[in-house]
């Protein structure tokens, strides 16, 4: 695999990195402790191309790939986890299937305003009673020729308050299964869709979630993104590319912890010296680093697999596996480097540990990413 950035790779990356460390971090600490909403972070990552970035500019995105969609997602995540996830969800669970699988027609109506940051997207999968099992929905949708009328709730749903349109998948059939799901944009202001203020939660807590409602939800055939039966299928398509999203959230969580942790051992002292001489700090530094080059280069090769459109089911769930699980141990250590004062909310590594938990639930869990590479593993 080739692993030098080409110069537009390498253009978006600095970007996203000045981007991040002018405009980003200075809020972070702040975002996380009063749990906003960083609109203003939302409306400037749409006008510098963030909220599209591998959708074609015809269709108000940047025209770049999924590369520099990784490198950029590590730096915004960086800075700040939550700020990090509401640019994934709107480039790889709204606009890449949005683009992949919708008309012309819908390419214009919904992708656009999407891809350009003016509306932001929402993906409706997770159910209360179904998050893993992802095809025994609730959700349904009654055929009634021209339209669907669908009933039923969402759950977990990021972006979810703020949503101005949701990717929705809904049972069409419940008979049938996975087989039986379809895939349905629907926009706000909809009579019957509602959205309950955000949820609390252990970290990401400026990325705000929700359940949303759907009660008597009149949806126009026009809107079934794909076809009828179509849905598990572009949910987990979909996923393949959001999964590498959350890999690269949980490098940015894993990076900004170890450059933190590196940081302090140089200048903390204890029996006379920088922590940073003893060897018990050094081997953790070391494992820290070589797990976050590891996770970069599995998020790295599955990202460039998508970009050429290669199939890449099982490298997306090694790349989210490994750098979500090194996420938790990076931080980990990071507040064990940092002692009492990494347990002090005056320090940000004990953010970074909240934030990382997530990275290993959400877009599947690090048990659904092993039942997909064992699946993958055992059929090749
Ligand atoms: N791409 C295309 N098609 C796929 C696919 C993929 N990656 N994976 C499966 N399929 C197809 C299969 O080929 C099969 O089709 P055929 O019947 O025609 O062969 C069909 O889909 C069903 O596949 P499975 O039998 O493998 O499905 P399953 O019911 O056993 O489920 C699973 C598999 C891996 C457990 C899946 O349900 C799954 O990934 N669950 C986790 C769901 C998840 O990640 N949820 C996260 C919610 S989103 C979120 O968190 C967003 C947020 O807010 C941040």
């Amino acid at each position: 695999m080739k692993l030098d950035l080409t110069e537009e790779q390498s253009m978006i990356q600095q970007m996203a990195r000045d981007f991040a460390v002018r405009e980003v971090e200075p809020k972070a600490r702040e975002l996380d402790k009063e749990g906003r909403w960083p609109t203003e972070l939302v409306a400037r990552m749409g006008e510098l191309g963030l909220m599209g970035l591998a959708i074609p500019d015809q269709y108000g995105g940047a025209g770049s790939d999924t590369v520099s969609y990784a490198l950029a997602m590590e730096e915004v995540s960086r800075a700040c986890a939550s700020t990090g996830v509401i640019m994934s969800v709107n480039n790889s669970l709204v606009c890449d299937p949005l683009y992949k699988f919708g008309n012309e027609d819908q390419k214009k109506r919904f992708l656009a305003p999407l891809a350009s940051g003016k509306k932001l997207g929402c993906f409706g999968l997770t159910e209360p009673a179904s998050g893993s099992d992802a095809s025994h929905m609730e959700t349904v949708a009654e055929d009634k020729g021209d339209h669907f009328i669908v009933n039923g709730a969402k759950n977990w749903i990021t972006n979810g308050p703020h949503a101005d349109t949701i990717v929705l998948f809904v049972a069409s059939d419940r008979s049938l299964g996975a087989k039986g799901t379809t895939a349905v944009v629907i926009e706000k202001g909809t009579p019957g869709f509602t959205q309950n203020p955000r949820d609390h939660k252990l970290g990401i807590h400026a990325a705000h979630s929700c359940t949303v409602f759907f009660e008597n939800v009149k949806v126009p055939k026009e809107n079934v993104l794909g076809e009828k039966g179509m849905g598990f299928k572009i949910a987990m398509a979909t996923l393949d590319g959001g999964r590498i999203g959350i890999a690269s959230q949980a490098l940015g969580i894993a990076r900004a912890a170890l450059e933190k942790a590196t940081e302090y051992a140089k200048v903390r002292k204890a029996f006379g010296e920088p922590i940073a001489n003893k060897q018990a700090i050094q081997f953790m530094l070391a494992d820290m680093a070589t797990e976050l080059d590891a996770a970069r280069l599995l998020t790295l090769r599955a990202a460039t697999m998508k970009d050429k459109g290669v199939r890449h089911t099982k490298e997306s769930a090694m790349a989210k596996l490994f750098a979500s699980e090194a996420a938790t141990r990076i931080t980990h250590k990071a507040i064990q480097i940092h002692g009492g004062y990494g347990y002090s909310t005056e320090y940000d590594v004990e953010r970074h540990y909240r934030d990382a938990r997530i990275t290993e639930i959400y877009e599947g869990t690090s048990e659904i990413q092993r039942i997909v590479i064992a699946a993958n593993t055992l059929k090749a």
